[in-house]
């Protein structure tokens, strides 16, 4: 077998006209490894890519999008994996400067690759590598979470958001999340959430005991992120859902207040034991991720199409368990 079904892209592409074209499966070469997929997630990251980022010089098309996948080692070239090894992969230039997930087949750098044991299904193993290690990395490696923490999950309503809220709940803390709609507030109880927040722009003045904030919202409400949190707090800037990526004159000198700490996260250095961290966490807690809806590969323009309307809450999961 020779071929296999993938998305290939070259220009902007809406998600009602995503579909599945024959591309050849690609040959191992050193230092990478070929990967049969069995799931993989949908990432608000991948509708920015096919709707405009495309069109930027830095993306090796055509590309096979999709920055994150489950699957098993189909042929470890010189590494140190083996054949038949549950693996996931994440970033790295996974669909923008190499082909990714959105396929049968993938060929990865095996720094990227990373080996996982667990009893999850494939479907919510595909929720995992970059919901997971994103909420794990920004928690942990950026605000130093503890089970004493109140934390504030600004933009709880997306897949990041219920898997940061998970993780945190099952440390201990107490979880403070806001949703810009209040139809979802039922949404955020249901993930455990002590307490909700109408966000309409500012919350100013409308919490206390804040001491860590994950801003999922990110540019457009950052500044007033930074006014909910007492002194000693952190804030970690992760998602960028409110469409602002940067911050236009920002003064950090007045806009930071005193003894609040600012960072941010970024998940393109996972590594394999801050994955081995993160699934023994999973395991030990019997964690299940918040998929919202998972489609079979032939479907993937409507998932692409609900990806893009953001109408699911949770992880859009492909499985791609049965062959084509
Ligand atoms: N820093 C990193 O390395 C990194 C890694 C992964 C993801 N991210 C970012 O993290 C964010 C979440 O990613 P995801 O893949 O989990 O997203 P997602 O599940 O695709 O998010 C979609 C959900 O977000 C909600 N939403 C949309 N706009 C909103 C707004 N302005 N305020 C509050 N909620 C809003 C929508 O629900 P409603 O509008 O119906 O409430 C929608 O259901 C994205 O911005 C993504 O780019 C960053």
């Amino acid at each position: 077998m020779t071929k296999m079904k993938a998305v290939s892209l070259t220009a902007p592409t809406k998600g009602n006209d995503v579909k599945l074209t024959e591309r050849n499966i690609p040959s191992v070469k050193p230092g990478w490894v070929l990967v049969r997929i069995y799931s993989f997630g949908l990432n608000h990251s991948e509708k920015i890519l096919r709707l405009s980022e495309i069109n930027a010089s830095y993306i090796n098309k055509p590309i096979i999008p999709g920055i994150e996948c489950a699957g098993k080692i189909i042929d470890a070239s010189d590494t140190s994996f083996h054949v038949g090894q549950r693996v996931i992969a994440l970033m790295g230039g996974m669909g923008r400067s190499f082909d990714g997930s959105y396929a049968e087949y993938a060929l990865l750098p095996a720094h990227h690759v990373f080996a996982v044991k667990t009893d999850l299904s494939w479907v919510q193993l595909g929720a995992i590598p970059e919901t997971y290690y994103t909420a794990w990395g920004s928690l942990f490696d950026c605000l130093h979470l503890e089970p004493t923490d109140k934390i504030l999950v600004r933009g709880g309503t997306c897949a990041l958001g219920y898997a940061a809220i998970q993780i945190a709940k099952a440390l201990g803390c107490e979880v403070v999340a806001t949703t810009h709609r209040e139809e979802k507030f039922h949404l955020l109880s249901d993930a455990g959430v002590d307490s909700i927040v109408l966000d309409q722009g500012e919350i100013k003045g409308k919490l206390s005991g804040i001491t860590k904030a994950l801003e999922l919202v990110g540019a457009k409400t950052l500044r007033d992120t930074l006014l909910n949190v007492e002194v000693g707090g952190i804030v970690c800037n992760t998602g960028i859902l409110g469409g602002k990526y940067v911050l236009d004159g920002f003064d950090p000198i007045k806009e930071i207040p005193n003894g609040v700490y600012l960072t941010g996260f970024y998940s393109n250095n996972p590594t394999q034991k801050s994955i081995d961290n993160l699934m023994e966490f999973v395991d030990l807690h019997s964690l299940s991720p918040h998929i919202g809806r998972v489609y079979d590969f032939e479907q993937i323009a409507e998932a692409s199409e609900t990806l893009d309307s953001g109408h699911v809450d949770g992880k859009i999961v492909i499985s791609i368990e049965k062959k084509l």
